[in-house]
């Protein structure tokens, strides 16, 4: 293992603990998380069988809590039968039908109130329509859409009827898509005419167009949302409008009954080697697991309106926009657009007017609102905030700090939640009435979530603050089941070392004198970039398609917004630009990338160079890319290098 990563990063002894006013509304105190703790600790699988039961209205009761006979493929609560959607809708109709399930904005205004009945007859209508469009259990279907209610109700509608969905960021490219419909073999696309964010119109029809222009044959339909009123183009025979699709189709749709560990997605994410992965979660143990954390780490309750601002197309947003807040019954948020139409009091203008309580953002969104000053908050009445929360990458401090001043007014817990695509929910995160809170610490693991660093040898690490490997070493309900098609990938991605006893969450970490995890980055190639998840490998096969792209090596740099910036080390084909300096091709290079991936993974920076620097056995030396790219002093051995003038050209100084 590359322990390269492992850097050791910021101390804070500063802890918050909840404010009395938040104590005294919050739904679970320490002795209730002992309790939970205790019973875990003293068993482990009894004590998800608890929590399964006690939390999921099953079709069919599970006998068995968890098959370990084929693992790592584990299989919860293998003969159980359930229906998410059921879950999710259905069973709130009793109490909560006419409860507001979600208050959509538009970003160019527009508001509507969703209640808890109008979503579960979208839904079953929507299904119904899908079973005509002839999709069957187990079918795949890739919903490439705005973040508006019809994307939620897409995944629903799915999930009812136990297809497979596959969401597609609508920020990534057709190139992209492509990929991931030819991975999935998906037999539908759901799409819009359109999406509005930062003022324009995301084309993404044009986009699935060109996505299924070569290959791509198992899409036999496209169904298309009408969102914006634009002008595109419908293919006879194969693009059916969504309102026409609907026509005639019965609001009765019969869930279709599930295994609990039948698949209920996938979703792509970026690996260290290859094209990304299709990650596959199952029905009964994920559902469990948006639940549990939906109400030990957001603290859910009956009167709260809940804005997690995840996109659909990342985890986040199915965890906690489609899936957990409707399981547990509560009023959400949706929002179209990005955070700074018409300008950056967009999120604060929302959260004032719609009387948001929980609030759930990405520390770059964080860091970028910071920049603007306090002032825009400041002229917002925010009080109806009781509890904020992050994820997807380590907070500073100095966000922190400011998250919990100027928008949380001293009063509201934060709650840094570490997970990830593969995890289904949060693994390490406070519970915020009880937990004594540090800046840019995840805290503890939570109960029934065996987390630990190793070193080397599969060995706990105990010494306070030593770096590691983060290692899950039980089985948790809402872990991903298997890589799309590729068993191998799964087993050696996750399970290489060890004697493929744990999970490896591809992160080092340490341990305090608290016993807090502190996440310090990743240990494999992948970067981070404004909480995205980005292979390294990707980036350079994308600029190595270039036709006057010979090599290129990609690695991250500090970025005080982003967290990372994406940075490309290219040589061409031909010889290198005059001074290392071409501006016209660094623009062609960026957009080719951004056409290839998508726009978040366009390089920050791009270098020229005659050359790679590479170890005597043709390694890419990315330990002194990385130091160049953050602009520090180079103290490797660089003996290696062909000549020392690459050097100067690596750091741009020739
Ligand atoms: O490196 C960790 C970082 O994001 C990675 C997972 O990315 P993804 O699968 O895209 O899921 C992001 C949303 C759950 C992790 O391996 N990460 C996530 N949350 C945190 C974090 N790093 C530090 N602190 C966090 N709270």
């Amino acid at each position: 293992m590359a322990q390269e990563n492992i850097e050791s990063t910021l101390h804070e002894d500063r802890q918050f603990p909840p404010s009395e006013s938040f104590v005294q509304q919050a739904s679970l105190h320490a002795a209730d998380l002992d309790k939970l703790y205790q019973q875990a600790e003293q068993d482990h699988e009894g004590f998800w069988a608890e929590q399964a039961r006690q939390l999921i209205d099953w079709q069919q009761p599970f006998t068995q809590t968890l098959d370990s006979s084929n693992a790592p493929h584990y299989r919860w609560f293998p003969d159980g039968k359930l229906n998410v959607s059921y879950n999710c809708l259905d069973r709130q109709l009793e109490k909560n039908a006419d409860k507001t399930a979600i208050i959509f904005e538009g970003e160019k205004g527009d508001v509507e109130h969703i209640s808890y009945r109008e979503l579960h007859h979208k839904v079953c209508v929507f299904a119904n329509a899908l079973k005509a469009q002839g999709v069957n259990k187990g079918d795949r279907v890739i919903i490439y859409m705005p973040m508006i209610t019809e994307a939620v109700v897409a995944m629903q509608a799915c999930a009812r009827i136990g297809a497979i969905h596959s969401v597609v960021f609508g920020g990534f490219s057709a190139s992209s898509m492509k990929d991931r419909i030819e991975d999935t073999g998906a037999k539908v696309v759901i799409t819009a005419d359109g999406g509005n964010r930062g003022g324009k119109v995301v084309p993404l029809k044009d986009t699935t167009d060109q996505a299924l222009e070569n290959g791509c044959d198992s899409v036999e339909t496209v169904i298309v949302f009408k969102r914006c009123d634009e002008n595109i183009t419908m293919q006879d025979g194969r693009d059916v409008w969504w309102h026409d699709a609907e026509q005639g189709q019965s609001e009765d749709c019969e869930p279709e009954w599930m295994d609990a560990a039948d698949p209920l997605f996938l979703l792509y994410t970026s690996g260290s080697t290859g094209k990304p992965k299709g990650i596959q979660h199952g029905c009964g143990g994920y559902l469990l697991n948006a639940i549990t954390t939906m109400r030990w780490v957001f603290d859910i309750q009956d009167s709260d309106v809940f804005w997690c601002t995840a996109d659909v197309g990342w985890i986040t947003g199915h965890t906690y926009v489609a899936y957990g807040p409707l399981a547990t019954g509560a009023t959400q948020v949706i929002y179209e657009g990005v955070p700074t139409v018409p300008d950056a009091g967009r999120f604060w203008d929302i959260c004032a007017r719609h009387g948001v309580t929980i609030f759930y953002t990405a520390p770059t969104a964080i860091r970028a609102l910071m920049k603007v000053g306090d002032d825009i908050p400041n002229s917002y009445d925010l009080s109806s905030l009781r509890l904020l929360g992050t994820v997807g990458e380590p907070i500073n401090p100095e966000a922190w700090m400011w998250y919990y001043n100027v928008i949380g007014s001293g009063r509201c817990p934060i709650v840094d939640t570490w997970w990830q695509t593969e995890t289904g929910a949060h693994m390490i995160a406070p519970v915020p009435g009880v937990t004594h809170a540090k800046p840019g610490s995840c805290t503890r693991p939570l109960p029934g979530i065996d987390a630990a660093i190793v070193n080397d040898d599969g060995e706990e690490v105990t010494t306070a603050n030593q770096g590691g490997y983060l290692v899950i070493r039980k089985p948790w309900p809402s872990m991903i089941q298997t890589i799309w098609g590729d068993d191998k990938r799964y087993k050696e991605t996750y399970w290489p070392y060890f004697g493929g006893k744990y999970y490896l969450a591809g992160d080092s970490a340490r341990r305090d004198e608290d016993d807090f995890f502190w996440i310090m980055g990743r240990i494999d190639d992948v970067l981070n970039v404004s909480g995205h998840r980005l292979g390294t490998m990707e980036i350079e096969s994308a600029l190595v398609s270039h036709p006057n792209v010979a090599e290129a090596a990609v690695v991250g740099r500090p970025h005080d917004v982003k967290g990372e910036a994406v940075f490309a080390y290219v040589v061409l084909k031909g010889t290198r630009p005059d001074g290392g300096i071409d501006e016209d091709l660094t623009q062609e290079l960026r957009n080719w990338v951004g056409t290839e991936i998508g726009p978040i993974a366009k390089p920050d920076d791009i270098r020229y160079s005659d050359n790679l620097p590479k170890t005597r056995s043709g390694k890419i030396m990315r330990r002194l890319l990385r130091a160049i790219a953050k602009g520090e002093e180079i103290t490797q051995d660089t003996s290696t290098l062909e000549n020392e003038s690459i050097l100067l050209q690596l750091q741009g100084k020739a």
